[in-house]
């Protein structure tokens, strides 16, 4: 696990945007894994710009929502359809065919989140997976006590997830209680993952991710469990890490070392 601790949200975008860009001009077909929330927005306005300014092109790239909740039109402003339009496939030369969200509408549900899975597996599995972290330690939808092992599937959100996403319904009767999401072990199927968090209201999740116990109870800790997953934190959202000398140190060698061509 490695840990970047940047000055602010904005250079935490830049650094994974120019990850995702890099991989892109060696696999123009790459399979990204995608997040919604307010974290990933800085990423997606950079790709847009990458698009339209510089020309890059997202014609082969295949993309996997991690979630989209289930009691909503797919049309709603707050589906996950709708802020990914919103936010980066209107910009992007993508074409719809390529862009996948877990399955959200009946009948058959349940059979339709196992076949996503194949999907994924049939798209050559995914090669960055970008995620967020709620306050509670999900990733995806998975909630707190989410099976390790778990793959897509219909998840009820807490209620300290539904009081974090309140701000976005003016009536409260039309959040929705119930979304579904890739699974914890599908997220780490992903090739490489990049998790962004940023604020001071993420950071005991963070310090739980990263240095508390693996445990279903802080659905981030299963990511130590991963071989390249990557922490791209601010000081806010890492003020609780009791190692975190210890990663800007890791941090400055690896940069070290990747200008004098060692690694
Ligand atoms: P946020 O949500 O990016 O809006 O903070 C992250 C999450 O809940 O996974």
């Amino acid at each position: 696990m490695q840990v970047v601790v940047c000055k602010d949200a904005e250079e935490g975008a830049g650094i994974v945007t120019e990850e995702i860009l890099g991989a892109l001009e060696s696999k123009p077909d790459l399979v990204l894994g995608l997040a919604t929330g307010s974290t990933p927005i800085g990423v997606y306005q950079q790709l847009s710009l990458a698009h339209c300014e510089g020309g890059v092109d997202f014609s082969a790239v295949r993309t996997f929502n991690l979630d989209e909740y289930c009691d909503l039109a797919a049309d709603h402003p707050q589906s996950y359809r709708s802020f990914m339009r919103k936010h980066l496939f209107k910009d992007i030369n993508i074409p719809e065919e390529n862009i996948h969200f877990p399955p959200s509408e009946g009948p058959g549900l349940r059979e339709k989140c196992l076949r996503h899975e194949d999907e994924i597996r049939q798209a050559g599995g995914i090669n960055i997976q970008l995620l967020g972290i709620g306050s509670n330690g999900h990733i995806g939808f998975n909630e707190p006590t989410s099976s390790l092992a778990s793959r897509t599937r219909i998840k009820t959100l807490t209620e300290k997830t539904l009081r974090d996403n309140s701000r976005f319904y003016e009536d409260p009767s039309e959040q929705p209680q119930v979304a579904s999401t890739l699974g914890i072990a599908t997220i780490l199927d992903a090739r490489r993952i990049l998790l962004q968090a940023y604020g001071e209201k993420k950071a005991e999740a963070v310090k739980a991710s990263v240095e508390g116990p693996i445990s279903s109870y802080w659905p981030g800790s299963a990511l130590q469990m991963h071989a390249d997953v990557t922490f791209i934190l601010d000081e806010a959202s890492a003020a609780r890490l009791e190692m975190i000398e210890y990663f800007r140190k890791s941090r400055a060698d690896r940069v070290r070392l990747q200008e004098e061509n060692t690694i």
